[in-house]
């Protein structure tokens, strides 16, 4: 098992919005969006786990201002952690206006991947190491995400993230 860093995974997708990918507004479908979204973070999986990798869980997506029919998507993605057989994948949205020149922020989102086997069971990943202050805060950032996810999704209790939250502090401590 190898350990890499986020800078290993990164990936970036660049797309010009054309009139099928749009509404009658002339407005990129978020459907759109989010398949494009999903091929970036699949890449950026599959490239720290070298593995074939699907898609378990979408976090909030929030679009907060329309991307126009001619202008150009630009989604970057970046492993941020990888546990045992998952990974958070992180993805930010930018929209460019290619006859101004002026890039803007549009989103982000976070998506997290499981590797699995030809069988379609889930296989251990490579470790992640973050190399700079920004992807540790996103690496420290990804567990409590991840414990909120999994609350969500049904597959943690509260109760058991606590106690799994007391365990890793008593750690800590003692350390
Ligand atoms: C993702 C999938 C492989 C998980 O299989 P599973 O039998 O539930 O496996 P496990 O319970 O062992 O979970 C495997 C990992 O997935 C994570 N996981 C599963 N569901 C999750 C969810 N909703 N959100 C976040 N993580 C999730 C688990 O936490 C675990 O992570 P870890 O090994 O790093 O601790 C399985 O649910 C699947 O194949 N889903 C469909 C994937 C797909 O087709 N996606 C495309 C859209 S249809």
């Amino acid at each position: 098992m190898k350990t890499k860093t986020p800078r290993e995974s990164y990936t970036e997708i660049t797309e010009m919005v054309l009139p099928n990918d749009t509404n009658p507004l002339g407005n990129l479908m978020g459907g759109q969006l989010l398949h494009l979204m999903d091929i970036a973070a699949a890449i950026a999986a599959g490239r720290h786990s070298n593995r074939v990798c699907v898609t378990a869980s979408v976090d909030f997506v929030d679009f907060k201002g329309p991307i126009k029919l001619g202008e150009v998507v630009i989604i970057s993605a970046s492993v941020t952690r990888a546990f045992t057989t998952s990974m958070e994948v992180k993805l930010w949205v930018f929209a460019e206006n290619t006859l101004t020149g002026v890039r803007r922020e549009c989103n982000s989102a976070y998506y997290t991947f499981v590797a699995v086997d030809q069988g379609g069971q889930p296989i251990p990943v490579n470790k992640l190491k973050p190399e700079t202050p920004e992807e540790q805060e996103l690496y420290e950032g990804a567990l409590r995400r991840r414990e909120l996810r999994l609350i969500l999704a049904g597959r943690r209790s509260p109760e058991e993230v606590n106690t799994l939250k007391d365990l890793l502090q008593q750690r800590v401590e003692q350390s």
